[in-house]
């Protein structure tokens, strides 16, 4: 029997019944407590607080119906069990009424009153499980909340370790690459230097060229991903940016057979932007468009990359976009999904899949937008729009949007 329910109140106003009742009482293990008067009952109980409780109801001064109805205010878990007269039915109505586990009716018999104090005892013990329950549900929501943010923190932690991982298993491939190509290149410049042999010693060197402005490009890719950085501005002339960019390429295109072409909308004159951050975004698409080319299974198609400026007005404000198209392979939709995903590259070893996550970071860090628009075996065309903006935008007080 668990302590509490050990302690059981008997109140009763006659003296030899409520001698009667402890005796037995404590003959079955329970510690009985006494009160000759509802009053002296209510004492008692605020004193002892048992669970439960046994109350006549005749009594002179406050009766039973009234020390259970207070009882029950102090404590709606706390059992009573009422003794009311033979017959006196109206009095066990009221008493169930106003909360009573039971009723037992005089002349008491031993095994009824043991009987309904098991019963009552059960409730107790119910409601105290239910108790119980309900707090530790707290306790344990509280410790899932904990458990659920380390857990959460861990994952976040193990994703950027995961993401390093694959990073650097990536680029390993990909340096590899590029080492490789590299020492093609420097074979064949030894071998054209030492053999006189001036095709051999040109080649090679534009290998070796090639494969070193891979190198920078993407030590510069890292560099742009891995730092939070505020934009550049400067006024500056997107054209000649665009024009830049394309220059790079014109040698690569046309190893492989791919125009390049410009359509750059001369109204487009200056904009406050960061001048190297674009340069990138817009090496980094020019550079897949032609890749998609060069990947194009289907060789029947005149490739060309054409690369396009505007100047847009919405509402009064000035747009600067940027469209990077191809004819190469296109997408198919589980590409297009996870296009800015990180890492994300089709490309095996000739790629890091850092390209369009640096792109991406760059816009948003300009307040842009970047869109793709690519149909499988066709092309694809990469959209950016920035606004074009004035250095009064980014006077003292005006946020970076
Ligand atoms: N113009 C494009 N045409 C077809 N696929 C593209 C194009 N641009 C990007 N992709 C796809 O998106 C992937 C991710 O591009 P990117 O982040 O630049 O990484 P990488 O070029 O190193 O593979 C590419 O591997 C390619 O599958
Ligand atoms: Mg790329």
């Amino acid at each position: 029997m668990a302590m509490e329910l050990k302690n059981l109140l008997v109140i009763d106003d006659e003296a030899p019944i409520l001698e009667m009742l402890e005796m037995s009482l404590a003959s079955e293990g329970y510690h009985v407590l006494t009160a000759e008067s509802g009053s002296h009952g209510l004492q008692v109980f605020k004193q002892h607080r048992p669970k439960l409780v046994l109350t006549d109801i005749k009594m002179p001064e406050m009766d039973g119906i009234e020390v259970l109805k207070r009882i029950k205010t102090m404590d709606r878990d706390t059992e009573v069990i009422v003794i009311t007269g033979h017959g006196d039915m109206d009095s066990a109505i009221s008493a169930i009424r106003h909360g009573a586990s039971d009723f037992i009716t005089k002349p008491i018999r031993d095994e009824i009153l043991m009987l309904a104090l098991e019963r009552a005892k059960e409730k107790v013990r119910i409601h105290q499980q239910l108790r119980d329950y309900t707090e530790n549900l707290e306790e344990k929501i509280e410790v899932c909340k904990v458990e659920l943010k380390r857990a959460e923190a861990e994952l976040i932690k193990n994703e950027r370790l995961a993401s390093i991982g694959e990073t650097v298993a990536g680029l390993a491939h990909y340096i590899k690459n590029i080492l490789t190509g590299l020492r093609g290149g420097m074979y064949m410049v030894n071998r054209g230097m030492a053999g006189d042999k001036p095709k051999m010693l040109q080649d090679g060197w534009a290998m070796v060229q090639r494969n070193i402005e891979k190198v920078s490009q993407l030590v510069l890719d890292l560099l742009q991903y891995s730092k939070d950085r505020v934009p550049e501005r400067s006024m500056c002339r997107p054209n000649d940016i665009a024009r830049d960019a394309m220059d790079l390429f014109q040698e690569k295109a046309g190893l492989h057979g791919i125009v390049l072409k410009a359509f750059f909308d001369e109204g487009l004159e200056e904009a406050y932007t960061d001048q190297e951050a674009l340069y990138r975004v817009l090496l980094n698409l020019i550079s897949n468009a032609i890749d998609a080319c060069i990947f194009d299974p289907d060789t029947g198609k005149a490739w060309e990359v054409v690369l396009r400026t505007t100047l847009e007005e919405q509402n009064g404000q000035g747009r600067l976009v940027f469209e990077v198209s191809d004819n190469g392979t296109g997408m198919t939709d589980e590409v297009k999904a996870k296009l800015f995903s990180r890492f994300f590259s089709t490309k095996g070893g000739q790629g890091t899949g850092l390209g369009l996550l640096v792109t991406q970071k760059i816009i948003k860090e300009l307040g842009g937008e970047i869109s793709v628009d690519s149909t499988e075996g066709q092309g694809t065309t990469f959209t950016v729009r920035l606004d074009l903006q004035t250095p009064a935008d980014h006077a003292p007080g005006v946020d970076e949007r």
